[in-house]
């Protein structure tokens, strides 16, 4: 039984299966470059995050209906039910759909629908995260946000992602003071592929409450105080870093230097369809590489409930932390 974990950053575009994509395809009308899954899966290795993000935005093409949103998010809570995920807070990229004549409601909706039956069919808890794509305009950030007005009571914090230099946190001032405005918690990705001056811009800027991935912090050692001493979590994805060549192998990966210089860090799988693990398999491989005790993966699987925006009063909270403190590892 793998340990229970909550997952704070999961791009559920990016947990759209070759499978999948095929039989969305087939029932939309939609070609695709590729013969077969194989050769799909072919496609799958990465340069930098520009190269992910443009096969990723292609294949998001066969995503029409809420139907097809879904079987999406049904397909990856069952899946993250298998890997001890008890709690999933889900980034969608409404911008990517809207972009093809989607609407903001058939997205949301869909989405929506598998969310609601989550609990009840995976025993997985959801939260939905509605993030704007940085290397699109601000305006249209702000468009985004009015478009999800009728949508926000499904809706509990905004994020920004895509394409990172040369786009940074503070373009997008105005939307997260709206968003904020509108009670909606913030988070963003910064110091991914970007400078550790985004993760600062990104605390100061837009007053995130998480940190999507801040791999780079530990270049800045003021930055890392300040991150240590107002405990901000850092949302960590190991596997997605390798095959984004951020780091060039899962050895090298600094999740052990940032957890022994006192950061609050949490383990994820980003976009796992592409980048060859879900939640426990992410977690396994990082322990391996790195020669993690199982104190150390407990105190990952602590923080990512500690970090999660479920309401501290929420009995919830509560019983997966016990859960994980009670949790016995297999011999292995
Ligand atoms: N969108 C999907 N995955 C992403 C990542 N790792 N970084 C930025 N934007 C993304
Ligand atoms: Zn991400």
């Amino acid at each position: 039984m793998p340990i229970p974990k909550a997952e704070l950053h999961l791009h559920i575009e990016g947990t759209l299966e070759p499978e999948l994509a095929f039989e969305l395809a087939a029932r939309n009308g939609v070609e695709l470059p590729y013969a077969d899954t194989e050769e799909l899966r072919e496609a799958y290795s990465f340069d930098d995050l520009q190269s992910f993000l443009n096969l990723y935005y292609s294949l998001m093409r066969v995503l029409r209906t809420e139907d097809d949103f879904a079987a999406l998010a049904d397909a990856y809570l069952a899946r993250a039910a298998a890997q001890g995920v008890r709690h999933a807070e889900i980034f969608f990229d409404p911008q990517a759909h809207i972009a093809r004549g989607v609407p903001m409601g058939t997205v949301v909706e869909g989405l929506g629908r598998a969310l609601a039956t989550s609990e009840e069919r995976h025993g997985v808890s959801t939260r939905l995260i509605m993030c704007f794509l940085r290397d699109e305009s601000a305006e249209s950030a702000l468009l985004t946000l009015e478009a999800a007005r009728p949508y926000l009571d499904r809706i509990t914090g905004i994020g920004l992602d895509s394409a990172e230099v040369g786009h940074p946190p503070a373009k997008f001032r105005a939307v997260y003071e709206a968003a904020a405005a509108l009670g909606l918690r913030r988070v963003a990705h910064a110091g991914e592929e970007g400078p550790p001056a985004y993760i600062t811009e990104a605390l100061d800027v837009l007053g995130v409450e998480r940190i999507d991935h801040g791999l780079r912090a530990l270049e800045d050692p003021a930055l890392v105080a300040r991150l240590v001493r107002d405990r901000v979590p850092l949302t960590l994805c190991p596997l997605s870093n390798v095959r984004l060549r951020a780091v060039e192998a899962l050895e090298d990966h600094p999740l052990r230097a940032m957890m022994d210089a006192g950061l609050v860090c949490t383990v994820n799988s980003d976009d796992p369809a592409y980048f060859g693990g879900y939640a426990d398999d992410t977690l396994l491989a990082v322990r391996g590489a790195l020669g993690l005790e199982r104190e150390r993966v407990r105190e990952l699987a602590r923080n990512s409930f500690v970090a999660s925006f479920l309401e501290d009063d929420e009995p919830r909270r509560a019983r997966y932390l016990s859960e994980v403190d009670a949790y016995t590892f297999p011999e292995s």
